[in-house]
């Protein structure tokens, strides 16, 4: 047994040998010789305790691991191989099981620091038996538990979360649960408010009384700029039966801005096409589809040539009428949420906000409406907001390349995240892909100070590779649901560790 100090046997761990550290030990890596029958209990991703011959004690995390017996080695020939070709038991005297620590770091009174000195071969190492290593991290609160361990909880260090989070793992393997069960309340309790975008209306939406949530839905919030509504009426009308970049289609176009402007009192001023301060007009959608039509036909007889004149009227007309008055809801800011009030309604809990049932364009500008008045907050009034925006389905928002109005959603994105560590807006992206196509733009991923990876596409696993230094790349792509490498400034380790979280007893405050 270890004679350990006194602050750990205070603490109530309990330890037990397994094995020894063998040649090549360095001061941030060492191999780990089990001790025979130990390769029956210590697993890939174990905490050890090193008892450094050298003159501390460090905290490890077994990582790869190797099966030796030279009597077998298949580069020449060998008794043991002789005998393994008969079916017959080859000598197992030289047999050895290893695996490489990754050093956490050396253990004091008062918490863990990094190690600096060179871990000594021959120095006993020691598996937990009792208590939980995870206490002497430091950090607070709780991201989960670790690996097989639920009475472990991982701690983070809450003064990092406005540096944002990004959480990545393959479709289906417990991202946007991940978030509800363990990032949302970590939120709650760290003190801010939470504003969750739903993309799909089906990952928070359905939680939202778990979680005592308020959800709005993204028509109570949305008021597309006259441009937008614009372009936006086109698609939703088949551009009218003419084909796109006619000429006749572009005088509609123009028809259509000039009386969207009139109508809803939103007229440009000045260069900047972003969502602007709603003015208070109280027209219905269904007033706002008869005034339109009336107004652009009027715009139309002065733009279009007489001879196409009739044609045009027809067509616009009868796709026009066509159209479902609720999508005039857009247009129209009577009866809308300011940003402000979404804000200050998040800033008192969690408000979910359900994107479902609109096309991108529509969610996206829903999302701009809102953060660029909390950009503009942060950086004209330079206020802090203490509110955390959730992105799920990151890639639709700021993906590698994006497109059309994804160039304004991905730069507002980057901006967020630059001012909200100032400003407490922490951002937590959530991705299926880390990098290239598949992946979010990389002047996003670059403002990720905290990550939280679990297994990931076959595309990523060079990417993966580069973010979790020292982990088994196969054993990350042969992980189960919800399990994710917790890594980063969040994380009080420095090494990234193996995390899990429960699904059953998600809002009850543990696992
Ligand atoms: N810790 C867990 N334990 C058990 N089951 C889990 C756990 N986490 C997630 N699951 C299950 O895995 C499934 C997928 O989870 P989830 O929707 O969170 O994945 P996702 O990564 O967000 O997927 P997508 O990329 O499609 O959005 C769900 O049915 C959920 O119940
Ligand atoms: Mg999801």
């Amino acid at each position: 047994m270890a004679n350990l100090p006194g602050f750990l046997t205070e603490m109530g761990i309990e330890v037990e040998p397994i094995g020894m550290i063998g040649d090549g030990a360095e001061v941030t890596k060492a191999p780990l010789i089990l001790t025979r029958g130990k390769e029956r209990e210590v697993k890939i991703e174990d905490l050890v305790l090193v008892e450094n011959l050298n003159g501390n004690w460090v905290l490890g995390v077994c990582r790869r691991g190797f099966g030796r017996s030279p009597g077998l080695r298949r580069d020449r020939y060998s008794p043991g191989r002789a005998y393994a070709r008969m079916g017959m038991q080859p000598s197992e005297a030289r047999e050895s099981f290893d695996f490489t620590i990754s050093i956490i770091g050396e253990l004091t009174p008062n918490g863990i620091r990094q190690n600096k000195l060179i871990i000594a071969p021959r120095s006993r190492a020691y598996a937990f038996r009792k208590g939980s290593p995870l206490a002497l991290l430091g950090g607070s609160l709780d991201i989960g538990y670790y690996k097989d361990h639920p009475s472990w909880v991982v701690p983070v260090r809450p003064e990092f979360i406005p540096y944002h989070m990004g959480v990545f793992c393959v479709t289906g393997w417990g991202k946007s649960s991940f978030v509800r069960c363990k990032i949302i309340p970590l939120l709650r309790h760290a003190g801010y408010g939470v504003l969750v975008f739903d993309w799909k209306g089906d990952d928070y939406v359905p939680y939202a009384e778990a979680l005592g949530a308020e959800v709005l839905k993204l028509e109570q919030i949305a008021c597309l700029p006259p441009d937008m509504g614009a372009v936006y009426i086109i698609k939703k009308a088949n551009s009218f039966g003419f084909s796109a970049g006619s000429a006749i289609l572009n005088n509609i176009e123009v028809a259509l801005l000039e009386a969207l402007e009139k109508i809803t009192g939103q007229e440009e001023k000045g260069e900047e096409p972003q969502p602007r301060p709603f003015p208070t007009s109280g027209l219905t959608a269904e007033q706002i589809k008869t005034l339109l039509e009336r107004a652009v036909l009027a715009k139309m007889e002065e733009l279009i040539d007489k001879k196409y004149l009739e044609l045009a009227e027809r067509r616009f007309l009868a796709r026009f009428r066509r159209l479902d008055a609720r999508i005039f809801k857009l247009l129209t800011p009577a009866g809308k949420l300011k940003p402000e009030d979404v804000i200050e309604k998040a800033r008192k809990g969690i408000v979910i906000i359900d994107l479902s049932g609109w096309e991108p364009e529509e969610k996206l500008t829903a999302f701009l409406s809102i953060a660029s008045y909390v950009w503009q907050k942060m950086n004209v009034e330079k206020e802090s907001i203490n509110v955390a925006f959730v992105i799920d389905e990151a890639p639709q928002y700021c993906p590698y390349q994006p497109k059309g109005i994804q160039e304004q959603t991905t730069r507002m994105i980057e901006g967020l995240c630059a001012l909200g560590r100032s400003y407490k807006l922490p951002i937590v992206i959530i991705s299926q892909g880390l990098k290239g196509d598949i992946g979010i733009n990389p002047a996003v991923r670059r403002n990720i100070n905290t990550w939280f990876i679990g297994k990931v596409h076959p595309l990523d696993r060079e990417e993966a590779q580069n973010m979790l230094p020292g982990v088994d790349i196969d054993f990350l792509q042969s992980l189960e649901v919800g399990h994710f490498y917790f890594y980063g400034n969040m994380c009080p380790s420095p090494v990234p560790l193996l995390i899990r979280f429960s699904i059953e007893n998600c809002f009850k405050g543990q696992g």
